[in-house]
């Protein structure tokens, strides 16, 4: 169970320290580029960014999306990441809460409340973690720790894979993922890690009643690179290496969500659930 605190600190520090971005594919933002309108026909000053998101009102349509908690250093960084998002009304993911979950006295790393009283909090849970005994009781203890409005459940098969410890037993988890979305009394979202949530898959994850997809494409962070720098094991690393431009781009996955899936119901209050497929937090 330590061993959870203890890869967070160190998913940290590799991506601070090591080149953890994607080779090779980029996130498809490049190919778009405004088009000047020479008779706009509005007032700046009348210009707003402000946004509604599952009924909460966004004063930027921003999410940082689920990063980190679970040791002290990660501690600091969720409280300044709270600090930020509520100066400037986005909204917040802490990383995944199962090690707090699982061990009490991490619980106020990822207690972001007193930081941010006033933007929504989304926790965080790998969803490969419902088919690992994890429930709708463990799923609300991760919501109560962040002091959160919604869950984001993580897929992220490949990372699993490269993980010396990673759980890969993904057979079942779109059942249940379904039966949380019905059982929990608050918004259940999706998101991938890195390589991407395409239409098909968000069209599922809509029926099964997800509430918002974060795409969470590729072009960022690389995922199997973090994973590569943390292995001794040289196959390990090689395969790992092979996937550094793994992964759907951003860009694509929010054309085929967009186009797969209708957009709904985003202004009917935090305990309706509607869909809105989020950018991820570093777009560029
Ligand atoms: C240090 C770090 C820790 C992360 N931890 C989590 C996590 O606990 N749960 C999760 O769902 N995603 C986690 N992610 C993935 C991000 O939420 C995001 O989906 C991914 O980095 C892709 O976005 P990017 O290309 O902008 O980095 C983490 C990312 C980073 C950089």
């Amino acid at each position: 169970m330590g061993n959870t605190s203890g890869r967070k600190s160190e998913h940290i520090r590799i991506c601070l320290e090591e080149q953890v971005g994607a080779e090779g594919v980029l996130t498809g933002f490049q190919k778009y580029v405004f088009r000047h309108n020479a008779l706009p026909e509005l007032n700046f000053d009348e210009i707003s960014l402000q946004t509604i998101f599952l009924g909460a009102p966004l004063r930027t349509p921003f999410l940082i999306s689920s990063m980190t908690g679970g040791s002290e250093l990660a501690g600091v960084i969720n409280e300044r990441l709270a600090e930020v998002a509520e100066h400037r009304g986005w909204a917040l993911g802490v990383g995944s809460v199962r090690a707090a979950v699982e061990r009490e006295e991490l619980a106020a790393t990822f207690a972001v409340r007193g930081k941010a009283p006033s933007i929504p909090v989304i926790a965080n849970l790998g969803a490969v973690q419902l088919n690992y005994g994890f429930g709708a009781d463990e799923c609300m203890r991760a919501v109560e720790i962040a002091g959160a409005d919604m869950l984001v459940l993580h897929l992220n098969g490949l990372q699993e894979i490269f993980q010396p410890e990673g759980n890969t037993a993904f057979r079942g988890v779109l059942a249940r993922i379904e039966e949380l979305c019905r059982k929990l009394p608050i918004p259940v979202g999706v998101k991938e890690v890195g390589w991407g949530i395409d239409g098909m898959t968000a069209k599922r994850l809509h029926e099964a009643g997800a509430a918002f997809i974060d795409v969470a494409g590729a072009g960022g962070t690389s995922w199997s690179q973090v994973e590569k720098f943390r292995s001794a094991d040289p196959v390990r690393r090689i395969a790992a290496e092979a996937f550094a431009d793994w992964g759907i781009p951003t860009a694509e996955c929010i054309r085929e969500v967009r186009a797969s899936v209708p957009r709904t119901a985003l202004d009917g209050g935090p305990h309706k659930k509607g869909f809105c497929p989020l950018y991820t937090s570093r777009c560029g």
